[in-house]
């Protein structure tokens, strides 16, 4: 299992790599999966905003072409260490392939604030509701 240290400076080294010219904010995310893999991503901005990618988006993807299914944690970190949260979006996503259980770590300027996906999106939609 990564060093949760290494999981949130992996989070943030990738930040470098964002494309923001509309925002100028960077965020950076790093999934680990449940053998041990971590996958980065960074935010890539559009200027049709609307089509913009999320950092937990691009680092969930990179993962799942690469045929992982299983997640351990999360950690999401913004430029200004601000705590930023996953948005709707990206809490749902995230809610397709991890559970209510699933550690999303937040990289807020001093300490990491932990949350569960269950807390941050109570009664996701799922595969079962469309049941
Ligand atoms: N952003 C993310 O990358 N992840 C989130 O879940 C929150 C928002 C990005 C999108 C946009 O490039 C910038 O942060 C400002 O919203
Ligand atoms: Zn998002």
């Amino acid at each position: 299992m990564t060093d949760r240290q290494d999981l949130i400076e992996a989070a943030r080294e990738i930040q470098t790599e964002a494309h923001v010219p509309y925002s100028e904010y960077r965020v950076g995310a790093a999934i680990e999966t449940e053998d041990g893999e971590v996958y980065t991503g960074c935010n890539i901005e559009n200027a049709n905003y609307s089509n913009s990618l999320h950092a937990e988006e691009v680092a969930i993807g990179k993962a799942i072409a690469d045929g992982h299914r299983d997640f351990s944690r999360i950690v999401v970190s913004s430029s200004r260490r601000d705590g930023v949260t996953p948005c709707g979006m990206c809490r749902q996503t995230l809610a397709e392939f991890c559970g209510e259980e699933f550690p999303v770590f937040c990289d807020a300027d001093g300490e990491v604030e932990a949350y569960t996906l269950g807390e941050l999106l109570p009664a996701a939609i799922s595969e079962e509701t469309l049941e």
